[in-house]
């Protein structure tokens, strides 16, 4: 079960809902400046941070390992998700645990033994989850629906941030809503979330939106505006 900071927000002070997750990725913030940036996405109103792993071998890029993300973790008040794009993946896994990070998603891609592995991360004290890529199938999950938490549909080809939304993968995330109907499973969207496909994913039944590009482009002052509006619109799509 996913424990994490609450989605609550106070709607102009009259009622308070259960808003959408929104989950800024680090990929797309300023390399040389990484903690202030999760200071910056959190005070600007999220409690859930995505931190992209990349090993430059299950994806092209190299982005940062266990070191930076406990270099991260003081900068972190709420909840530190690391996306695993590397492979193999077990013999980091240990490591990634004690970085801090709150949650460890893999890749249904990554490695021959995926059940041992994500029972590894649940020993570890972490929450699990699974990653598909565009081109793997939803039913890629069924075999490990008893032991994750989440399901991150990836709406992007793993590797870079800024890139277009996968229209495609709405499809997937429909079939993967009704797959875990009546589990206490989140679907996480990750790669290409706008205002616009924020809202198409909402629709198509997803919990968690990953937003890279979208949050960090601009000037640090004017996020959570721009936060505000993405979860206006998913709000929007998920009434
Ligand atoms: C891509 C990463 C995503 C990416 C999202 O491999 O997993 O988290 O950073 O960035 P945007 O929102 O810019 O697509
Ligand atoms: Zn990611």
């Amino acid at each position: 079960m996913l424990s994490y900071g609450s989605g609550r927000v106070d709607v102009d002070k009259t009622e308070t809902v259960i808003a959408p997750i929104i989950a800024p990725s680090l990929l797309s913030a300023d390399f040389a400046a990484l903690g202030a940036a999760c200071r910056c996405a959190e005070d600007s109103g999220c409690n859930w941070l995505h931190l992209d792993v990349m090993d430059g071998h299950f994806v092209p890029a190299i982005t940062f390992g266990p070191m930076v993300c406990k270099a991260l973790r003081p900068h972190i008040r709420g909840f530190m998700d690391v996306h695993l794009m590397i492979s193999p993946v077990d013999d980091q896994l240990a490591a990634f645990a004690d970085s801090g990070a709150n949650h460890m998603t893999l890749h249904v891609e990554a490695g021959p033994h995926l059940y041992k592995s994500l029972q590894t991360v649940r020993e570890l004290g972490c929450s699990v989850g699974v990653a598909i890529n565009p081109g793997t199938p939803a039913v890629a999950i069924l075999p490990v629906v008893e032991i994750i938490d989440l399901v991150c549909v990836m709406t992007v080809n793993p590797g870079a941030g800024g890139q277009a939304f996968i229209h495609s993968q709405l499809t997937k995330i429909r079939e993967i809503k009704s797959m875990i109907a009546g589990r206490a499973i989140k679907i996480q969207v990750d790669g290409g979330i706008d205002p616009k496909t924020g809202y198409e994913a909402a629709r198509a039944g997803a919990d968690i939106f990953v937003a890279g590009s979208q949050l960090f482009s601009g000037e640090p002052t004017d996020m959570g505006d721009r936060i505000r509006y993405l979860r206006h619109e998913i709000m929007r799509g998920q009434a």
